[in-house]
């Protein structure tokens, strides 16, 4: 059990690339933080850093209340899950879970009782004498998260283990290392966990909090529902949820945004966090604040036309052009109203929930809202 902290951490590879910025942040004991972004914003870079096998260019890296940035991988109290979770062939899971243990020393007595425990877990003692090769993706990635759960470690750092899953098994190792991390917590025994993922909805399902990143920076911190409904800038607005939110650039004035020969006035409250400004701003729209149908009190009508429409039978993505701009709404399929029966093409008066609208700097991408 420790705390994790990043203060002003920094990394420039000997190639002289600068990857990490000074990113400051404070993972409490026992939390289970994700650190979400696209490829190459250096979520491995800072887990790598955080285990001990990448060097830290700046800044101060602490677990617990020690320094650590001189410190062996060894000897940090930490255990890495990769995407890779290369097992040893010719060892019995059993053997692949004490391993490490018998490495260290630890007495054979208690090798097998963690080995035991954390096969019970993560429910798998049934496959403690099955051969690697005897296992599913999704078993092999359980025996490397029983490797680490075996060492007790201080934290646990996971890099994208999901990744090479298919999606069926990846739902539900999701549940089965949210449900773990509950289980220690509840059985006294606090996990802190960093999880790195370029996935959004690992990040929101699993995530006590996220650290959303882009190029080596981090744009917010925060638990999954204020990420989604107060995105402190565009970019954060745009990677987390899906379908993704509508993002368009649009003149802003007197408290209404226009485009196109539409408008949208800002309900009072955003009206008068916007002010006087005048000008290009992007405006942001869930798909779910997009209506097929007038539900809301307050919803603006929007005059636009069908695109097409994707059935997903619980709901569907409703693809349409409003003002010569493309958006996404998203209905229950009974809240599709008289536009059920329009062909493609066909004009349809959709409806926006002004009050859950965004509206983003042009330029820097700020949340003028907050
Ligand atoms: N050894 C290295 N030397 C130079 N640049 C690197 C090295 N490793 C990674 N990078 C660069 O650092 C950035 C972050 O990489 P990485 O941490 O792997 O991103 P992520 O895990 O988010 O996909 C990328 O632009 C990558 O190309
Ligand atoms: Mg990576």
């Amino acid at each position: 059990m420790a705390h994790v902290s990043l203060r002003g951490i920094q990394k420039v590879y000997p190639n002289g690339f600068k990857a990490v910025h000074g990113v400051d942040l404070e993972v409490r004991d026992g939390e289970f933080m994700v650190f979400v972004g696209p490829s190459g914003c250096a979520k491995s870079t800072l887990l790598r850093m955080i285990a001990g096998l990448e060097s830290i260019t700046g800044g101060e890296l602490h677990i617990g209340e020690q320094l650590v940035n001189a410190l062996p991988a060894k000897q940090r109290g930490i255990a890495m899950v990769f995407q890779n979770y290369a097992l040893y062939p010719h060892m019995k899971v059993r053997e692949n879970l004490a391993f490490g243990l018998k490495l260290a020393g630890t007495p054979k007595a208690e090798v097998e009782q963690r080995v035991l425990e954390a096969a019970r877990l993560l429910e798998m003692e049934h496959l403690l004498d099955r051969y690697p090769k005897q296992l599913s993706g999704g078993q092999a990635q359980r025996v490397a998260v029983g490797r680490a759960i075996v060492k007790r470690p201080a934290v646990f750092l996971f890099d994208e283990p999901l990744s090479n899953l298919d999606a069926k098994l990846r739902a539900s190792m999701r549940v089965r290392l949210t449900e773990l991390h509950q289980t220690l917590r509840s059985g006294g025994r606090p996990a802190t966990v960093v999880y790195v993922t370029h996935d959004q909805v690992e990040a929101m399902t699993m995530g006590e909090r996220i650290c959303v990143l882009k190029d080596g920076s981090i744009q917010q911190v925060d638990v999954p529902a204020a990420l989604y409904e107060r995105p402190a800038n565009a970019f954060v607005a745009g990677f987390i949820g899906s379908p993704e939110m509508n993002l368009h650039k649009v003149d802003l004035a007197q408290g209404a945004v226009h485009w196109g020969g539409v408008q949208l006035p800002l309900p009072p409250a955003k009206a008068a966090r916007v002010g006087m400004r005048q000008g290009a701003v992007t405006l942001g729209l869930r798909p779910e604040h997009l209506t097929a149908q007038r539900t809301h009190a307050g919803a603006v009508p929007l005059p636009g036309r069908l695109r097409f429409m994707e059935n997903m039978g619980s709901e569907v993505f409703v693809h349409a052009e409003i003002g010569g701009l493309r958006f996404t709404s998203r209905v229950p399929p009974d809240a599709l109203g008289d536009l059920a029966t329009k062909a493609r093409g066909e004009a349809h008066t959709f409806h926006a929930q002004a009050q859950a609208c965004h509206v983003f700097d042009a330029d820097t991408g700020v949340n003028l809202l907050l």
